[in-house]
């Protein structure tokens, strides 16, 4: 990306909240970019960070596999923010202690202030924060101040007395930190002094001047699936090369009802740009016979896909670069930006590729999540109805249909899903959900119908409500729309005797069953 564009770097230590800072950072029209502590000091000089804010994390600062960071970055004269595990590390390389307190300090806590602290300059006194630590700072290195403490008199916020480095015991980045965004807004323009010019015109500009850097007179095939994310990659795209870019959908045969006409008809002509469609159904549904494990399938797709647009590409001359609308949160979740976090599971669009793949792959949205996108979809003209569509994500129902995928239980599944969906519309409710989606699960239960007994398939509905998708809360669907979909679906789709509505979160489930 263009190198004068600010960026705060976010060191991550593993805390839960890690996404969040980079969230409330991006708010504030500053970009931020997550990576693990492990990255080396030559890594983050590329990035050139305007500032540097140190995660929280699990872990004691004392302990034997203690996570640290590479101690150059002390050295870069930007000014940095430890928050709670951050905080604790740079109390200890600085000299000062840092011990564990047996009980903790879990929730609420109000603090007050020293008035001359920069951090917290405009801070109310007594102000409402949240604690989330097991350890505590016992005593400040030399050259340090404490600039706030908690009612109980445990060390709330420290600061370096002659350098521009803070540190917060408390999560300013949570909403339950009441005055958390002045805190953080100190940091970025008072202390930082970052000019906040990160907006998703000024995206949309940088990345269209890089796409056109990037392709040349290369010809882009952009895989566009009908969800948002490849939709809104397709209009950058569209409006940085025009003439070089070939849209195209190809039909993996695991898409919900109605998709191939919604992508002919409502998407083509909402962006305005032409859209050719391969149906490739007959081929992922033959490799994909007799599979039933959840990467194995991930794999399979992905690998289909790419054979796919390879052949695609045999009709477009010099087309060798494919574009895909990866999002942040799949960058993360597979893996990380270096590639170091944990697996969660291989989103085909970054982790699920097959390695003899010719093509080069853009990725235009890989650093944004999933509002953000909405907003440079909104930016460039695209409308509501297109941009406001539930995630859908790349294998489609194969990630839905639990064990083998047959093209009975694809229709079941389909059938169901149009029932689901069509009721969340008719309510008025789609909008208030994140996502919502059918799930097919692999046993079958005894019902009675007409008098009759049956032994027959189980539906599972799956609402959520989400930010970014990186956690979600299940959806509180009132009781009469459960049973009026519970209805429709047992009544009007064959092989389906039983409906139950799954109330787990993320984490510890994911949205998805697979
Ligand atoms: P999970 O299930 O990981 O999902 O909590 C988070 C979000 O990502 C979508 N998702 C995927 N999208 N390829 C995609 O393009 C994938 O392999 C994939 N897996 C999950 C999921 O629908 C949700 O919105």
């Amino acid at each position: 990306m263009t190198s004068d564009r600010e960026t705060v770097l976010i060191v991550d230590f593993g805390s839960q909240y890690t996404q969040l800072i980079a969230r409330r950072v991006r708010e504030n029209n500053v970009y931020s970019e997550i990576v693990p502590h492990k990255v080396s000091f030559s890594d983050v000089k590329t990035v050139d960070p305007v500032a540097i804010v140190l995660s929280g994390g699990p872990s004691s600062v004392y302990a034997e596999k203690a996570p640290r960071f590479d101690e150059n970055l002390l050295d870069m004269k930007v000014p940095i923010l430890g928050i709670c595990y951050g905080l604790q590390l740079l109390v200890d390389h600085f000299g000062g202690e840092v011990h564990s307190n047996s009980q903790g300090e879990y929730g609420f806590a109000t603090i007050s202030h020293d008035a001359s602290s920069r951090l917290l300059d405009g801070v109310s006194n007594n102000t409402q924060v949240w604690m989330s630590h097991g350890d505590i700072v016992d005593s400040v290195p030399d050259g340090w101040i404490v600039a706030a403490k908690s009612a109980n008199q445990i060390i709330a916020a420290v600061e370096h007395s002659a350098r521009p480095i803070f540190g917060t015991q408390f999560h300013p980045e949570v909403a339950h930190t009441a005055e958390g965004i002045k805190i953080l807004t100190n940091f970025l323009f008072n202390i930082t002094r970052c000019r906040g010019d990160w907006t998703s015109a000024s995206f949309v500009e940088e990345t269209v001047a890089d796409i056109r850097q990037t392709v040349g007179e290369k010809t882009v095939i952009c895989g566009v699936s009908g969800g948002v994310d490849s939709a809104v990659a397709a209009k950058l795209l569209h409006s940085a090369i025009d003439g070089h870019l070939k849209a195209v959908f190809v039909d993996h045969g695991l898409l919900r009802k109605d998709e191939g006409r919604y992508i002919t008809d409502t998407l083509q002509h909402g962006l305005d740009i032409p859209i050719e469609c391969h149906d490739y159904s007959d081929q992922f549904l033959a490799k994909l016979k007799g599979v039933t494990d959840p990467e194995e399938k991930r794999a399979i797709i992905g690998e289909q896909f790419i054979r796919a647009f390879e052949k695609v590409a045999e009709s477009h001359k010099g087309a060798d670069l494919l574009a895909q609308g990866t999002l942040y949160p799949d960058v993360i979740e597979s893996g990380g930006v270096l590639g170091t976090a944990d697996l969660i599971k291989s989103h085909h669009n970054v982790g699920a590729l097959p390695a003899d793949m010719t093509f080069d792959l853009i990725e235009p949205l890989r650093e944004l999540f999933k509002d953000e996108v909405r907003e440079v979809g909104k930016t460039l003209g695209i409308s509501d109805a297109i941009l406001g569509r539930h995630p859908f994500p790349g294998p489609g129902l194969a990630v839905r249909i639990i064990g083998e995928i047959t093209a009975d239980r694809l229709t079941m599944l389909r059938e169901a899903d149009a029932i689901f969906i069509q009721a969340l519309k008719d309510r008025g409710i789609y909008d208030d959900i994140w996502q919502a989606f059918c799930v097919l699960v692999p046993v079958k239960t005894v019902g009675v119908m007409g008098d009759q007994r049956t032994y027959a398939n189980l539906i599972s509905l799956r609402a959520v409500t989400s930010l970014d998708g990186m956690t979600a809360d299940w959806y509180r669907m009132p009781y009469e729309v459960q049973a009026e979909i519970s209805n429709k679906i047992v009544n009007s789709v064959k092989g389906v005797n039983r409906v139950v509505y799954d109330i787990s979160s993320k984490p510890p489930s994911t949205i998805e069953w697979e």
